[in-house]
C-alpha cells in the first residue's frame, strides 16, 4: 500500500497554488455538483469536488493531476468545512493523488486475487520499464502505486490506468498496453484476454449454454 502522506507545506508550493480557482467551465460543474445535496448538506460533495480539483491540477500540470495543500484549503472554504476534514478523505482514498504524478498513473492492484494470478509479474513489469513504487519516471511518463483491491477480481491480475482498467494481464501484456500509451495510442480497454469480452468464463459459458426458443411448463413435473 502506498504512503498516504499530503506533500510538505512549503513557500514553493504557497506560491504555486494559493491563487488556485475554478477555471470557468468547473465552476459551473461544482456549482451542480453541490446543488445535489440538500440544504445544509453541502459537505458532502467533497468527494466529486476533490476529484475535480485534481482534474483541474491535471490540466493545468499536463499530468494526471494531484492535490497541493492549497488546493484542499480552496475545497474547505468551498464547502466551509475544517480543512483537517477534507485532508481526512484526501488521504483516505488512494484515488486522489497527494503528490504530483507523472502523466500516465499506473496503479497495480496487490491484493489476494491479482496476487494469486501473478500480480508480482505485473509489478516487475513496471519495475523492468525504471518505474518505482511511489516515484515518478524522470521522464514524467509514469508514476507506480500499488493499490488495494480495484473491483476486478473475476479479471485479475489489473491495472488502471488513469481513468482505464486493464485486466486479464500477463507482463507482455502490460508492455503492450504501456507501449501503446507512450506512443500516444488508446489501448483496448477492459479484458485483455483473446475471445474474453468482460468477466464471463475463460473458454466460454459453462451455464445456460443455450437458447431457449419456447417456454417449457414444469406445473406437470411438480
Ligand atoms: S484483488 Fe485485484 S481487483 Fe480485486
Amino acid at each position: 500500500m502506498a504512503d498516504r502522506m499530503i506533500a510538505p507545506d512549503t513557500p514553493e508550493l504557497r506560491a504555486r497554488w494559493s491563487s488556485f480557482a475554478w477555471a470557468e467551465e468547473n465552476a459551473a460543474k461544482a456549482k451542480e455538483i453541490i446543488a445535489r445535496y440538500p440544504e445544509g448538506r453541502q459537505r458532502s460533495a467533497v468527494m466529486p469536488l476533490l476529484d475535480l480539483a485534481q482534474r483541474q491540477v491535471g490540466a493545468e500540470t499536463g499530468t494526471q493531476g494531484w492535490l497541493p495543500l492549497p488546493v484542499m484549503e480552496f475545497i474547505a472554504r468551498e464547502l466551509d468545512m475544517p480543512i483537517l476534514r477534507v485532508v481526512e478523505v484526501a488521504t483516505f482514498y488512494t484515488m486522489y493523488n497527494l503528490v504530483p504524478v507523472g502523466r500516465f498513473h499506473v496503479q497495480v492492484c496487490g491484493t489476494t486475487p491479482c496476487m494469486l494470478r501473478g500480480s508480482d509479474d505485473i509489478m516487475a513489469a513496471c519495475k523492468a520499464r525504471g518505474m518505482a513504487k511511489g516515484h515518478t519516471t524522470p521522464d514524467g511518463l509514469w508514476t507506480l502505486t500499488e493499490v488495494e483491491c480495484m473491483g476486478n477480481c473475476a479479471s485479475a491480475p489489473m491495472v488502471q490506468i488513469n481513468d482505464a482498467n486493464y485486466e486479464d494481464l500477463t507482463a507482455e501484456r502490460l508492455d503492450a498496453v504501456l507501449d501503446a500509451l507512450a506512443a500516444g495510442e488508446q489501448p483496448k480497454e477492459g479484458t485483455q484476454e483473446p475471445g474474453r469480452h468482460t468477466v464471463e468464463p475463460v473458454g466460454g459459458p459453462t451455464t445456460l449454454r443455450e437458447m431457449v426458443d419456447a417456454n417449457h411448463d414444469y406445473r406437470g413435473e411438480w
